[in-house]
């Protein structure tokens, strides 16, 4: 739930307070009726505001940073910054350091900052009058009310518009462009002109689009689908950035792009090598898994599942040793032949649930394994394979 101005203003003012009186509340469920009574004694008709604020600041710890203003939900949809600085890098690669950029949907002003410290030339604004006096007290950056689809600047004082529609809408998520918040379309529409950077769901079908889609993972984790204007790409329609965090020596990036070549069309299958590799979700949803493959000297299982494999894993990635490839239906006895206890369960390609697959194959025994659940050409085969290896980062 979000707040009212008047919330907004009292959260800031209190800010010392709040943090010393919730300092040592839990804030759980089961504290709750305690807690919130605690808060009513200091902060009385506020109390609500504050439990809002404290919980939505402890859930994106690490994240966000923890004297910001905000809600559970603005919280929720704020992009990650590493996610951002990837965007701010392409921007000011192609449009130079000073670009003005124009975040049309900024929320509490997540992206500002980011943007601004790549030398970018940053304003927010936001439809709800809310979330832009949060942005402006978080950021200090020019923050207005406006709608995204009336341009609240005039084109010309504007080199680039950031725009991060909202994908839920009363618990509900939207899957179709033209429903999101701001739609999709209209919000193309009324920057014609400007080049644009628009965050959209990864699962969005962009195939229709003729600048570059760059796809976006965190720890495996794919974040979003990024649509560019051509004039802020070299060339490249798909583009996979992965950003590992566990390196502990800052974020590191491994960006691959369709101009690297996919082979022509050659096939690229073969049978499996020492590891089957499952490669970054980012390199799938953006359709680069040939392009992957050959810049890792990998090869495919079949050429139309993104399972890959060879005898090595890619610097900073994980694999499963192969063992056995197994029809589907003598698994569950050679892995009992096998001994596996802890079983890693991936599926691609097969209609199978693996939470049922795991029940009906009952692992038991003391080794830790994993098995790959793929096709190769029309069969459904299981790859079986010791448990997950690699993923050591030796940069
Ligand atoms: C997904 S959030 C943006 C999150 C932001 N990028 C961040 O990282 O924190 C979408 C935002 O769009 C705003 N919004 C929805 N419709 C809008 C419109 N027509 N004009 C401007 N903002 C709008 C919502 O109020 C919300 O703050």
């Amino acid at each position: 739930m979000s707040y009212t101005l008047e919330e907004v203003d009292f959260l800031r003012s209190h800010r010392a307070q709040i943090a010393e009186v919730t300092a040592e509340l839990a804030l759980t469920r089961r504290s709750l009726i305690a807690d919130t009574e605690v808060l009513r004694r200091h902060f009385g008709g506020h109390a609500r505001a504050v439990t809002e604020l404290v919980t939505a600041r402890r859930s994106s710890a690490g994240k966000l940073p923890s004297d910001w203003l905000m809600c559970g939900e603005s919280a929720q949809q704020a992009t990650p910054p590493v996610v951002v600085a990837v965007r701010a890098r392409r921007i000011a690669e192609h449009l130079g350091a000073g670009a003005r950029v124009h975040d049309v949907t900024c929320s509490i002003g997540t992206e500002l900052p980011p943007l601004a410290d790549a030398g970018l030339a940053v304003t927010g604004s936001d439809l709800d009058p809310v979330r832009a006096r949060m942005a402006r007290v978080n950021t200090g950056a020019g923050v207005v009310v406006a709608d995204a689809l009336v341009p609240a600047l005039s084109p010309g004082a504007v080199d680039v518009v950031v725009a991060d529609p909202a994908r839920r809408a009363g618990g509900r998520r939207i899957t179709r462009p033209d429903q999101l918040l701001p739609p999709l379309p209209a919000l193309i529409a009324a920057h014609a002109g400007t080049p644009v950077a628009v965050k959209c769901a990864p699962g969005l079908d962009f195939s229709g689009w003729d600048g570059p889609v760059s796809v976006v993972s965190v720890d495996g984790g794919v974040k979003e689908a990024c649509l560019y204007s051509p004039q802020l790409g070299g060339g490249e329609r798909r583009e996979a950035v992965m950003i590992s965090t566990k390196a502990g020596t800052g974020p590191r990036l491994d960006r691959i792009t369709d101009l690297s070549g996919d082979g022509d069309g050659e096939s690229l299958t073969g049978p499996p090598g020492r590891y089957i590799i499952d490669p970054d979700g980012a390199v799938v949803r953006a359709g680069l898994v040939r392009h992957y493959a050959l810049r890792e000297g990998l090869w495919m299982l079949d050429d139309r599942i993104a399972h890959l494999t060879g005898d090595r894993i890619p610097e900073g990635r994980t694999g499963f040793p192969f063992i056995e490839q197994v029809p589907l239906k003598k698994l569950k006895a050679v892995l009992r032949n096998h001994g596996c206890g802890a079983l890693e369960i991936l599926v691609r390609g097969v209609d199978i649930d693996p939470d049922k697959l795991r029940r009906n194959l009952k692992p038991a025994g003391e080794r830790p394994m994993a098995v790959v659940v793929t096709r190769i050409g029309s069969a459904g085969v299981a790859l079986v394979c010791g448990p997950r290896t690699g993923g050591v980062d030796r940069s």
